[in-house]
């Protein structure tokens, strides 16, 4: 399931993060965190995780995650691994075609995270780069996905993705993967329409004896399926 999440960022926290990440930032080699595999295809920059500009980014992305109901019902976090942020501009511009590590070490909260959905939350106005679309690979064929900056995409960390040539401006983004509660990408599918389907039911005729039963449903089933 590939979903795209609106306003995840507010304006104002959009132009903090754009702030951090400006020249001044502790940008490094983006290779340096790339399994072999991805090595040979990643050309971009990472902001150190270890720099004080990530740490308060980390916060203000982990805090957004936290009030957003819907990243909740359609990742269903267990974990998620500290956020990472990278910039394409100039000559370490592209990420060819590849997978992400199934599991992860995120440093900060030293945890191993598996990485079953992944996640761009866009920082940059489309307006000011060109290229630098993220392209996920499914059975369909390809999704080419630009977004306006504060919207974020999730989408099943099994797929294949690249991030096409930024050839003008910047794109500055964060990334980061959860492990959810619930492992099965058909199940956490099931789960989060059952859940928005409850949402417009209430909304159309307020509480009734069928939406408590279903809620019930829905909650059964999370207790059937999901790890804590
Ligand atoms: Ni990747």
């Amino acid at each position: 399931m590939l979903m795209h999440l609106k306003n995840i960022l507010q304006p104002e926290e959009v132009a903090e993060a754009r702030s951090l990440l400006g020249d001044q930032a502790a940008w490094i080699d983006g290779r340096s965190s790339a399994g072999s595999q991805a090595q040979s295809r990643k050309n971009n920059e990472q902001l150190a995780q270890d720099s004080a500009g990530s740490r308060t980014l980390q916060e203000l992305v982990r805090a957004a995650l936290r009030r957003d109901p819907l990243f909740f019902s359609a990742a269903l976090p267990r974990k998620i691994f500290n956020p990472l942020f990278n910039r394409y501009s100039g000559e370490s511009n592209a990420y060819g075609s590849h997978v992400d590590g199934a599991v992860l070490h995120s440093r900060s909260t030293d945890e191993w995270v598996r990485s079953d959905v992944s996640c761009t939350l866009f920082l940059s106005d489309p307006a000011s780069y060109d290229g630098g679309e993220l392209v996920v690979q499914d059975a369909m064929g390809e999704q080419r996905i630009k977004l306006p900056a504060g919207d974020l995409v999730m989408y099943p960390g099994t797929r294949v993705h690249r991030v096409e040539p930024v050839t003008r401006g910047a794109r500055l983004a964060c990334f980061f993967w959860v492990e959810s509660m619930v492992r099965s990408e058909e199940h956490r599918r099931l789960l989060f329409d059952l859940d928005m389907n409850l949402l417009a039911l209430r909304q159309r005729h307020g509480e009734t004896p069928e939406t408590t039963a279903l809620t019930g449903t829905y909650h059964n089933l999370l207790r059937l399926w999901a790890n804590t």
